[in-house]
C-alpha cells in the first residue's frame, strides 16, 4: 500500500506539478518519479557565496555557440579541443571546451535522463569528456532553466537533480544554464483549509484546521460563498505566514503532511513548508481544471519525538526572487551531485563552474554570487561594434558585484568573428579583461593550426587571444572589475587595481575619430578602485605596443577610432 501511495503521488506530482518531498531511501517508485519527488526537497543554504572552490579568477575557455550555433558534432568538438591544446591557447590559460545548445537529442531516455544527439554525438558525452580530459582540458555543457532550451530541445526545469547527476557522472566541469521556456515559480500561495498529520502507514495522528494556525502579516482566515468551511489565505508574496505548533508525535521519523487546499484562481501556486524552523520542503499546485473546490497536496517530512512546528508561506515577493530561487536550486543540485559522485566512486570531486544565463533580466548581480560562479548581465552579444559597445556600457556599471568566485558575464567573446576590425577585436578583448570578464572564445579556433598541427604563431587573432599581459589583467588574483573613472561620452578612462600593487588604466575610444585624452595619475590615487601609492614617478607600459615611458603625473594617450590604449602603471620612488 505504501509503495503504491508513493508511486501514485510521485507520478501525480510529475504530471500535475504538485510536488512532494520524501527521503530518497524509502522510495521505490520509478527513477523518474523518484527524481521528481526528490527534487522537491529544498536543501538548506547557509553560505553567503556559492563557494564551490572554482572560478577564483574569471573562467577561460571556448564555446560552440557564437560560430557554430546548431551545427556541432563530436568530430568538430574534438578538433576544437586539439586546436586549443596545440595552438598555445591552453598554455595561455584557456581550459574549458563548452558544448552550447544542440548537443542533446530531442528525447530523454527511458529513465528520464538526457541523451546526446544520437547522430552527431553517437558515442554519447562521457567518452568525449574522457578524450578532452586527456588533452588536459575540461568540458562544459548547456541546458535551460525552462521546459526547453532556446533551440526548443529538452531542458532542466523540474529535472534539476537528475540532470545534475548526469552531468557529474559524465565528468562535466562547466555548466551554462539558460533562461528560455522558463516558467517562473509562482509568487502566489495556495489557500489552506487543514493539515492532517499521519504516520508512515497512513494512520492519522491529528488534524489541524485553519483556525488552529498562528498567523503573521497578511495571512488571515477567510470564508467564501461557494463552499462551506474556512481556509487560510494571504500566504503569497512573502507577506504572511501560517504556523501549526504543538504537533506531538511519539517517535522520531517520517510522517505525511496532507494539506486540504481551497482552490481559487487559475494559476500555479507555491508554498514553502518549514518544519521545526529548519527543514525546508515545497509544494507547487497547478492551475485548476477540476470541478471541485478542494484540492490536496502532500509532503513527507521528518518529525521529532515531542512537539513540532510547521510553517507555511511563499517566500517570493517578485519574479526576481523566483528566478533566484530556481537558479539557486540548480546550483545546489550541481554541488550535491559532484560531491555524491566523488564519494560513490572514491575519486576526487570535480566541481562544476556554474554559469547563470538569464540575460540580466532579474538583476542576477544581486543574487548570482550566492547562486553560482558567473551571471550574464545582458542579452546576446553579436560580432559587430554597436553590440560590443552596448554590452560594455551595461556591464561596466556593475563593477562592485564582481569578485573571486562570482563574476559579471558580458557574454562570450566575438574576437575574430563577424565585421570587427583588428582595432575593434583588440578593444573588445581589452575591455573584457579590464572588466574581469570570463574569457570564453567564440570563434573557430581550428584555424590557428597549420596543416601539420603546429600553431600559426603569426596569426593576428591568435596573438590577441594569447596576449599574456592582457590575460594577466583579466586573471589578476585581486579579482576586481575595472571602474569607469571618467568619460566624456566618446572616451572612457577605466582603472583596475592589480594584486602586485600596480594598476591597469585603459583609454577606450568608442567614437569613429581618433582622439587625444589625458589622465592625471594623482587624480585616481586614493580612490577605492586604485591602489597606487602617491609616488615620485610612475612607470607606464602600453600592453599592445610595448611602448614604455615614465611620468610624474600626466598620461596623454592618442587613441585611434574604436580602439584602446591600456597601460600598466607601477609607482616608483627613486
Ligand atoms: C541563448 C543564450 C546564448 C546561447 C543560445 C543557445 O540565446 O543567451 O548564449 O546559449 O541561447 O540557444
Amino acid at each position: 500500500m505504501l509503495k503504491s501511495l508513493f508511486k501514485a503521488t510521485a507520478a501525480a506530482a510529475a504530471a500535475t506539478g504538485i510536488a512532494l518531498s520524501l527521503n530518497n531511501k524509502t522510495v521505490s517508485a520509478s527513477a523518474v518519479a523518484a527524481r521528481a519527488v526528490n527534487a522537491a526537497k529544498v536543501t538548506k543554504k547557509s553560505e553567503k557565496s556559492y563557494d564551490n572552490g572554482v572560478a577564483l579568477t574569471p573562467p577561460m575557455g571556448w564555446s560552440s555557440w557564437n560560430t557554430f550555433r546548431r551545427n556541432i558534432n563530436e568530430k568538430l568538438i574534438l578538433e576544437v579541443a586539439t586546436a586549443m591544446a596545440n595552438s598555445g591557447l591552453k598554455q595561455a590559460g584557456y581550459q574549458y571546451i563548452n558544448l552550447d545548445d544542440c548537443w542533446q537529442s530531442s528525447a530523454r531516455d527511458e529513465n528520464g535522463r538526457f541523451v546526446a544527439d544520437y547522430a552527431t554525438f553517437p558515442r554519447g558525452i562521457k567518452p568525449l569528456v574522457d578524450e578532452i580530459n586527456e588533452l588536459g582540458l575540461k568540458v562544459g555543457i548547456y541546458s535551460s532553466n525552462g521546459t526547453h532550451t532556446c533551440e526548443d530541445l529538452p531542458a532542466s526545469l523540474g529535472f534539476e537533480a537528475v540532470d545534475a547527476d548526469t552531468f557529474a557522472e559524465w565528468g562535466i566541469e562547466y555548466f551554462k544554464y539558460d533562461f528560455c521556456h522558463n516558467k517562473p515559480t509562482s509568487t502566489s500561495a495556495p489557500n489552506i483549509e487543514r493539515m492532517v498529520v499521519s504516520d508512515i502507514s497512513g494512520a492519522d495522528i491529528l488534524t489541524l484546521e485553519a483556525k488552529d494556525a498562528v498567523l503573521t502579516g497578511h495571512a488571515r482566515v477567510a470564508k467564501d460563498t461557494r463552499f462551506p468551511g474556512e481556509y487560510i489565505t494571504g500566504l503569497g508574496g512573502n507577506i504572511g505566514t501560517a504556523t501549526f505548533n504543538d504537533i506531538v508525535v511519539e517517535e522520531d521519523g517520517e510522517y505525511i503532511l496532507s494539506f486540504t487546499l481551497r482552490k481559487r484562481g487559475n494559476y500555479y501556486k507555491y508554498a514553502r513548508i518549514v518544519v521545526n524552523g529548519s527543514d525546508e520542503y515545497e509544494i507547487t499546485t497547478a492551475p485548476t481544471m477540476a470541478q471541485s473546490a478542494e484540492g490536496r497536496a502532500q509532503v513527507l517530512v521528518k518529525l521529532n519525538i515531542g512537539a513540532n512546528s510547521v510553517k507555511i508561506f511563499n517566500p517570493f515577493a517578485s519574479r526576481m526572487d523566483a528566478a533566484a530561487h530556481q537558479y539557486t536550486k540548480m546550483g545546489l543540485e550541481l554541488k550535491r551531485a559532484t560531491r555524491e559522485f566523488a564519494e560513490r566512486m572514491g575519486t576526487e570531486e570535480k566541481p562544476i563552474c556554474y554559469s547563470i544565463c538569464e540575460w540580466g533580466l532579474n538583476r542576477p548581480w544581486n543574487w548570482g554570487k550566492e547562486a553560482g560562479n558567473l551571471w550574464r548581465t545582458t542579452m546576446d552579444i553579436k560580432a559587430n561594434w554597436p553590440s560590443i559597445v552596448s554590452i560594455y556600457e551595461q556591464n561596466v556599471r556593475l563593477a562592485k558585484h564582481a569578485g573571486p568566485g562570482g563574476w559579471n558575464d558580458p557574454d562570450m567573446l566575438e574576437v575574430g568573428n563577424g565585421s570587427l576590425s583588428m582595432d575593434e577585436n583588440r578593444a573588445h578583448f581589452t575591455l573584457w579583461c579590464m572588466m574581469a570578464a570570463p574569457l570564453i572564445l567564440g570563434n573557430d579556433i581550428r584555424r590557428f593550426l597549420n596543416e601539420d598541427g603546429t600553431a600559426k604563431e603569426d596569426d593576428a587573432i591568435l596573438r590577441i587571444l594569447t596576449n599574456k599581459d592582457l590575460i594577466a589583467i583579466d586573471q589578476d588574483s585581486l579579482g576586481v572589475q575595472c571602474v569607469r573613472h571618467k568619460t566624456n561620452i566618446k572616451v572612457d578612462v577605466l582603472v583596475k587595481p592589480l594584486s602586485d600593487g600596480t594598476a591597469a588604466v585603459c583609454f577606450f575610444n568608442k567614437f569613429g575619430e581618433a582622439i587625444e585624452e589625458e589622465l592625471s595619475i594623482k587624480e585616481i590615487i586614493g580612490k577605492d578602485y586604485c591602489n597606487l601609492p602617491d609616488a615620485v614617478y610612475y612607470e607606464c607600459k602600453e600592453l599592445w605596443t610595448g611602448e614604455e615611458f615614465d611620468t610624474d603625473d600626466e598620461i596623454e594617450a592618442y587613441i585611434a577610432p574604436h580602439s584602446v590604449k591600456i597601460y600598466k602603471i607601477t609607482a616608483k620612488e627613486d
